[in-house]
């Protein structure tokens, strides 16, 4: 089992949950984080962190999609392991529907 960050992460950005991960296994995108499903030890910590409910564990139904994205990007985006500034507009895209299918870059992010 690991948990997941879905599309909810998308241009929201807000990080808190790399905070309180006890192994660090969050890493930045341009535009979300993704968990490595190998390190997380599921823990759950992060779920309740997440403002933008982006968070899920991989038994909730129709996560094979975000397993597929964790696992992939995380390999290739650096890691991330504390909070910055969310996106300047993440309250405004809180919430918003179908934000993969708009906005996903599978570009890099900064990390730390
Ligand atoms: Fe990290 Fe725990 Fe969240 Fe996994 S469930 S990403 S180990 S905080
Ligand atoms: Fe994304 Fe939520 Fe973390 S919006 S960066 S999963 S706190």
């Amino acid at each position: 089992m690991t948990y997941l960050v879905t599309d909810a992460c998308i241009r929201c950005k807000y990080t808190d949950c790399v905070e309180v991960c006890p192994v660090d296994c969050f890493y930045e995108g341009e535009n979300m984080l993704v968990i490595n499903p190998n390190e997380c030890i599921d823990c759950g910590v992060c779920e309740p962190e997440c403002p933008a409910e982006a968070i899920l564990p991989d038994t909730e139904p129709d996560t094979e999609k975000w397993l597929e994205i964790n696992s992939k990007f995380s390999a290739e985006w650096p890691n991330l392991t504390t909070k910055k500034d969310e996106f300047p507009d993440a309250d405004k895209h809180k919430g918003e529907e179908g934000k993969f299918e708009k906005y996903f870059s599978p570009e890099a992010g900064e990390g730390d």
